[in-house]
């Protein structure tokens, strides 16, 4: 049964880059014609019998029209999403989202792309969209080493690309200091990776003055449990006045969908922003990491995940 929202995608052909990172091209079977999506772009992928929901960056190098090309690492141990992928076959099929975009490039003169492991994917996108447009760049690449790095042959002649391995050893990461320098208000920073290399990152260039505009995330993988002092309250539906109250084991969404309130969803984990809706009362407790602190002040809440500092949250639905 295909799930409302979801695209049922044949494997078109997979490879193993290393040996736990294989690479995947899905065809979307009955959507009509993929448009090439812009760099930096994810795709939710639906895969396994319990239907486990990953997302996955876009990493095509040159235009495949009417597929979605991703690179999954094998996570050791898996909680079962990289495992359901790797056990992938040619012909294979699941499902897939339309992709989305929460991590572009700005509109500035300078880009400094920061990947770790399999940060990686969203970064070569971008570069390569970089390399096609004259845009000026430099992609840092820190991987465990040269075996374990996906897209090596591709960057290695590329003299905006410096590929550190470590060994393994965090001591080796080189710091931001390294990597990015003094502030430079003509320029932005994009860091994909892991959560460590991700923070340290982020750290860094905020103790070098980097200000926080100029400063890009993503942030794949499920979300920690930020609070686990959950508090009861309640949401209210501004077009009808209705009225539900949240448990502490339950999310807004899955609350609002038990009473058949129709919202948007996909990675219910706060990273993609399809359940977005604007908080009208109230005061929200943010566990989403995908909406920025703009949108946040605008009244933009992630259901997911997200809850409320007071008994009371009343939604723009
Ligand atoms: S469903 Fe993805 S952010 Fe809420």
């Amino acid at each position: 049964m295909i799930r409302e929202g979801w695209i049922p995608a044949r494997v078109r052909a997979r490879y193993n880059a290393t040996d736990s990172i294989a690479v995947f091209d899905l065809e979307p079977i009955s959507e009509g014609p993929v448009a090439d999506s812009p760099a930096g772009s994810h795709i939710d992928v639906r895969v396994g019998p319990e239907g486990i929901v990953r997302q996955y960056s876009l990493c095509a190098r040159d235009s495949l029209p009417g597929t979605h090309r991703i690179a999954v690492l094998r996570v050791d141990p898996s909680r079962g999403g990289s495992s359901a992928m790797h056990d992938l076959r040619v012909g294979d099929t699941v499902e897939v989202s339309k992709p989305r975009q929460n991590f572009g490039l700005a509109e500035v003169s300078r880009h400094i792309l920061l990947a770790g492991g399999i940060g990686i994917t969203p970064l070569i996108a971008m570069a390569w969209s970089l390399d096609r447009s004259g845009g000026d760049y430099h992609l840092h690449y820190v991987a465990r080493s040269r075996e374990t790095a996906v897209f090596v042959p591709d960057l290695h002649d590329n003299p905006r690309a410096t590929l550190h391995f470590t060994g393994g050893d965090r001591a080796r990461r080189p710091d931001a200091v390294t990597l990015l320098g003094p502030p430079d208000p003509k320029a932005a920073v994009y860091v994909c990776g892991p959560e460590s290399f991700t923070s340290q990152m982020l750290a860094g260039a905020a103790d070098l003055g980097w200000a926080p505009s100029a400063l890009h995330t993503e942030r794949f993988g499920a979300a920690e449990t930020k609070d686990p002092a959950q508090l009861s309250f309640a949401v209210r539906l501004a077009s009808t006045g209705a009225q539900y109250e949240v448990p502490p084991d339950r999310s807004i969404l899955q609350v609002l969908r038990a009473n058949r309130v129709r919202v948007d969803f996909s990675c219910e984990q706060g990273i993609c922003g399809e359940c977005v809706v604007t908080a009208l009362a109230g005061t929200p407790d943010h566990r989403d990491d995908v909406l920025t602190d703009s949108e946040r002040e605008g009244g933009a809440v992630a259901i997911c995940v997200s809850r409320s500092q007071g008994p009371l949250l009343e939604l723009e639905l």
